[in-house]
């Protein structure tokens, strides 16, 4: 057993407990605050790193929900201090949160390395957020907690359920084909969110808390929890008394994710019926704790992984706040058995599994056994071929599966106002086979690899009652969205992927169960076109978006920064304090 911390080994002691005039200087500014010496002397500093802003609708609650994690770090005896950063509201940030996400990490990861911090609660949960904070927080190497905001409460309207995203965009398709009135969509638009929290289905944002949970980064069952539950309130109180513990156990970030954490994270993530965008955070969060998951990880484990929480989009009727009251995600981590490594711990300092098997299962039909899946694999099945040679995903399971196995003449939009046309346009010539393409919609070409992979369904193939077709982007997709969209095809078209290459009436192959994707074009024909590609001018020529246009990576290296890997360069440093 590790030996525990005494206050002179804490980082913030450096900060505070030396006699000397920088250490006075910030004795005396902490005085200015109204602080006492007997609220740090001896005591963790605690970093309450607070996604709260105005413009940011799913984490409303933090401002209040902060309060109660500080009143849990002052009775375990530490010093809470409230840091606000970047809060990548999914909802307003244009032109995608996406573009955000590295600097809301180094954001994160500078915070707490600048400032006198021993341990930190995260407080996240809109899509984005949660990957952003832990790999800040991983890089940075101090204790940390992530503390999720909570799914809101379900959509609500004329007596149905709705699902954010999900239903949004079934209905969206219904009003483009004449069928919603506009004072139906008024009721929709006020019934769909009606409480803070996140998204109430299982999109990005429901997905990462559960990854985030998974890889032992949450209290036991925190994820779950509805953000209007007064158990939500217990749990951030709760969370501020156990990080304060963290801090004295040196309980580091290194300690818990590890390979079994990862694969565990993967293992729940498939079986939640997990977001598209999930391999992309899982990718980078594990490479920023020097682990190198691999695609081809994500779809073996996804493989043998059946789908088994009822929640939409892969499932028909359910949504998150059915997904509590049914046992939340430690049910649904004791369905999967011995699927989960054992070896792995949690924030608790104790086996991520102790306890599983006395979890009560409230409803096998939310929260299925393997025996009675959702869907027989897992929820993401990763492609390769001559259109995508590093690779691209797609969601068979939320896909009519008529489209498993798919042969059609593609039709290719380079931007999204000649794909505007195109899907606008109700006479457009196409046929039922064919395959709408959109590129330029990666990380570089979005820029920021925008949500516009879930390709709205053509009028012209809506007039003929279709609702899915084949749709393939450089581009990702909502976590709440569903179709037979093919994302994230690496490399992107932008620098020459090969989905630059494609033209109007190639024959594109899908092929899931063989895990491809190809364009049924001679290689002499295609080295031809090749050689005449001209790359398009960069996006940006100064500020943030210059910087990430030269260090982003691919989708299937998890669209991090190039210098943030932890392989890059020499681990943290801490700061000089003179
Ligand atoms: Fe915040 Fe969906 S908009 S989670």
């Amino acid at each position: 057993m590790t030996e525990k911390k005494k206050y002179s080994d804490l980082r913030s002691a450096r900060w505070f407990a030396p006699d000397d005039q920088r250490s006075s200087g910030h004795r005396s500014r902490t005085l200015q605050m109204g602080y006492d010496p007997a609220d740090w002397e001896g005591k963790p500093c605690i970093a309450i790193i607070n996604t709260w802003s105005d413009a940011q609708p799913c984490h409303m609650h933090f401002k209040e929900r902060v309060e109660r994690v500080k009143r849990g770090v002052l009775q375990a005896g530490g010093f809470p201090l409230e840091l606000p950063a970047l809060s990548l509201s999914e909802s307003y940030v244009k032109p995608t949160t996406m573009l955000y996400r590295n600097l809301l990490a180094l954001e994160t990861e500078e915070l707490l390395r600048s400032h006198p911090i021993d341990g930190a609660v995260l407080m996240g949960g809109c899509d984005k957020t949660t990957p952003a904070l832990v790999m800040g927080a991983v890089s940075a190497g101090l204790p940390f907690i992530y503390l999720p905001a909570g799914p809101m409460l379900r959509g609500n309207y004329a007596g149905k359920y709705l699902g954010s995203g999900t239903d949004m965009f079934k209905l969206w398709d219904e009003r483009r084909a004449g069928n919603v009135t506009q004072k139906e969509w008024q009721g929709m638009e006020a019934g769909i969110a009606r409480s803070y929290g996140h998204c109430m289905t299982m999109g990005t944002a429901s997905t990462m808390t559960a990854i985030a949970e998974a890889m032992g980064l949450c209290l036991p069952g925190a994820s779950s929890i509805p953000a209007a539950d007064a158990n939500h309130q217990r749990m951030s109180t709760e969370c501020g008394r156990r990080i304060v513990d963290m801090v004295w156990e040196d309980l580091t970030p290194n300690k818990i994710i590890t390979p079994a954490a990862v694969r565990n994270a993967v293992t729940v993530a498939m079986a939640t019926g997990c977001s598209t965008n999930a391999i992309i955070h899982l990718i980078a969060m594990a490479r920023r704790a020097g682990i190198p998951l691999e695609l081809d990880d994500l779809d073996r484990i996804g493989r043998t992984t059946p789908v088994i929480a009822n929640i939409r989009p892969s499932g028909t009727q359910y949504l998150m706040e059915d997904f509590f009251y049914a046992g939340g995600l430690r049910a649904l981590m004791r369905q999967l058995g011995d699927k989960l490594d054992a070896s792995a711990i949690d924030v608790t300092g104790r086996p991520l599994v102790e306890g599983l098997a006395d979890t009560p299962i409230w409803n096998e039909d939310v929260i299925r056994p393997l025996s009675n899946p959702v869907y027989h694999e897992g929820s993401l099945a990763v492609l390769k071929g001559n259109l995508c040679p590093d690779g691209a995903v797609i969601k068979p399971a939320a896909c009519d599966p008529k489209f498993h196995r798919h042969r059609g003449p593609a039709l290719v939009a380079d931007s999204y106002p000649e794909l505007k046309k195109i899907i606008d346009d109700p006479d457009y010539p196409m046929t039922p086979d064919t395959v709408l393409v959109l590129r330029n919609a990666g990380p570089l070409g979005g820029p920021g690899m925008p949500e516009w992979g879930m390709i709205p369904m053509p009028k012209a193939l809506m007039k003929l009652g279709m609702r899915d077709m084949v749709r393939i982007s450089d581009a990702r997709m909502s976590g709440t969205s569903f179709g037979a969209c093919v994302l994230h095809v690496a490399p992107e078209s932008f620098i020459g992927g090969p989905l630059a290459l494609l033209r109007n009436g190639d024959i594109v192959e899908l092929d899931i169960p063989a895990r491809r994707l190809d364009m049924l074009v001679p290689e002499a024909e295609l080295a031809e076109r090749r050689a005449s590609w001209q790359a398009p001018e960069p996006k940006y020529e100064r500020g943030y978006g210059h910087i990430f246009s030269k260090h982003v990576e691919q989708a299937d290296k998890g669209c991090d920064f190039d210098f943030l890997k932890t392989d890059h360069g020499r681990p943290v440093d801490e700061p000089v304090i003179y």
